[in-house]
């Protein structure tokens, strides 16, 4: 378009071009619009704001050529081109505007909302607009007669002067045959893109902000009220709705990684469900080793293991579940008899909330001694699982970390217990930096290089062929098909959010090869390695994959 700037007023921030040379259709239009402005304004996300603004516009003569808003990206912002007749009415626009007070800058301190949890309200349509003043103010007032919020919009006069994208929000999805009805009785020409009942992913709606799609996507695990409840869980806190908001806006810079993030955020918020009557645990067959211990594995609901060891009059705990959990699983170990006070020690793999959420209650309630990486410490203190690192997945990590430890309700202990980390020795590709007795048996604690997080050790014990694998070598396959298909999330733990995905596979071969390296040991004994894995039952090096 041939245009010339030629007048900016800065505290409106309304650029105005003048038309100056124009042939055939552009000239005859010329002669009763030869401005036009182009300005973003910030709308409040509601019902009739678009109404209401596309009226003011209308009432000055503007015809608008060009308005495109969508929600997801921001929840005010409107970018607006109009033709207008020449200053008498440019002004009159400028002044009415500022008597509604509409901001041109964002305004601070309004707070992005979460409305939509279901996409079933939803209705996208292409719909035809004669291209004069006033059209799109009186299709906006039909919408808000029957309170739709629209939420995407786009008309661009250069690409279709006569037809508009829209989608918006109604409030109860039966609203969208009485809109769609009040549509057609006006006379106006549309298509629906998309509506609430049909089978589009939500990926592909537009509008929709990621904080929306994340609840949407809770919906397809969780009861309505259980969604609710993390929904109010989120809004009870500003630093956590920020978080999350944060969460999403990182997540927008790094696609693939924030898709099993936010998977693996999805999968806690479930252990809010999970609690009470809802919990079950799945108890694995009970290992005697030698005279003194007798190892227990039980599985959590969302498939994360605790395995305690009986020995001496003691329990000894490796790992201990989301913090969500703690009074199910004490009332899991009275139902087994066990003394709870005789909880000695926790020693934990690594400091992510599914590894180590209990081991603060258990802290506190009975003194029990908590064992970590001193590296822990840092990405305990930093809220960050990724801390230490400034890659492009650090921030992502941060918010994740902050998100999922509130999500299940996490406790560190106050006061932790550190691993030496002076290098005794090695165990294949991996340093040896401490050594610990449970019951008679010795346990070498393997320093992991960083792959999943910083602070990661592996636990192994030589004579029968015993490593504890936090989150590498997964068993998978031992998790019920049910649960697989139900949830479509456990696959992701095998890529659980690693802070080095390269090194993290690098750790998984090495951990293999020492898994062998022990396995030919042991079968001098007539035994097998066993495999601990963090999240499935364990199992024996002839199941690995
Ligand atoms: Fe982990
Ligand atoms: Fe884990």
């Amino acid at each position: 378009m041939n245009k010339k700037n030629v007048n900016k007023t800065p505290e409106l921030s309304v650029k105005v071009y003048k038309q100056v040379s124009l042939t055939g259709e552009r000239m005859r239009r010329a002669a009763d619009a030869n401005l036009l402005l182009k300005f973003r304004v910030f709308l409040r996300d509601r019902p009739g704001s678009l109404a209401a603004f596309s009226s003011l516009i209308a009432d000055c003569c503007g015809n608008i050529s060009f308005f495109h808003y969508d929600r997801s990206v921001d929840s005010s912002r409107v970018v607006v081109e109009v033709r207008m007749n020449g200053q008498h009415d440019l002004d009159s626009l400028l002044m009415a505007m500022k008597a509604k007070k509409y901001a041109f800058e964002r305004v601070a301190g309004v707070k992005d909302e979460v409305e939509i949890t279901t996409p079933a309200n939803i209705l996208e349509i292409k719909v035809r607009l004669v291209n004069r003043p006033g059209t799109l103010a009186a299709f906006a007032r039909l919408l808000k007669k029957h309170h739709a919020n629209v939420i995407y919009m786009l008309y661009d006069e250069d690409i279709d002067a006569e037809s508009a994208n829209i989608a918006m929000a109604v409030k109860e999805p039966g609203e969208i045959d009485n809109l769609l009805h009040a549509i057609n009785s006006e006379g106006y020409y549309y298509r629906v893109i998309y509506r609430g009942s049909g089978k589009a992913e939500i990926e592909h709606i537009i509008g929709l902000k990621l904080v929306e799609k994340f609840f949407i996507r809770l919906r397809k695990l969780l009861s309505d009220s259980d969604t609710k409840e993390v929904k109010a869980l989120v809004e009870s806190s500003q630093e956590l709705s920020d978080d999350l908001v944060q969460f999403y806006a990182e997540a927008g810079n790094n696609l693939e990684a924030a898709d099993v993030f936010e998977k693996v955020l999805t999968l806690a918020s479930l252990s809010r469900s999970s609690v009470g009557r809802r919990f079950s645990a799945v108890e694995m067959p009970p290992l005697p080793l030698g005279k003194r211990v007798t190892l227990f594995g039980f599985r959590l609901p969302t498939s994360e293991n605790i395995y305690v060891f009986q020995h001496d009059g003691e329990l000894t705990m490796i790992d201990a579940g989301y913090g969500i959990y703690y009074d199910d699983i004490k009332k899991l170990f009275k139902g087994k008899k066990w003394d709870l006070s005789r909880i000695k020690r926790i020693f934990i793999t690594h400091a992510d909330a599914d590894h180590a959420g209990t081991s603060g209650y258990f802290a506190d309630e009975f003194g029990t001694q908590v064992f970590m990486h001193h590296a822990g410490k840092d990405v305990i203190a930093g809220d960050n699982r990724s801390f230490g690192h400034t890659g492009k997945l650090s921030k992502l990590n941060k918010y994740y970390t902050r998100l999922v430890n509130r999500f299940t309700n996490c406790r560190f202990p106050r006061k932790a217990r550190y691993f030496r980390s002076s290098v005794l020795g090695s165990a294949g590709a991996f340093n040896v930096i401490d050594r610990v007795l449970i019951g008679d048996l010795q346990f070498e604690v393997l320093e992991s290089r960083g792959g999943h997080v910083p602070g990661n050790v592996f636990f192994l014990n030589r004579e029968y062929g015993l490593l504890f694998t936090a989150d590498y070598l997964l068993n998978i396959k031992s998790l019920t098909e049910e649960d697989r298909n139900a949830l479509n999330v456990y696959k992701y733990l095998l890529i659980s959010p690693n802070s080095n995905g390269p090194l993290f596979k690098e750790e998984m071969a090495a951990l293999q090869e020492l898994v062998k390296e022990i396995d030919a040991k042991v079968k001098k004994q007539g035994r097998s390695a066993l495999i601990f894995p963090g999240h499935g039952e364990y199992y024996p090096l002839e199941q690995a994959r």
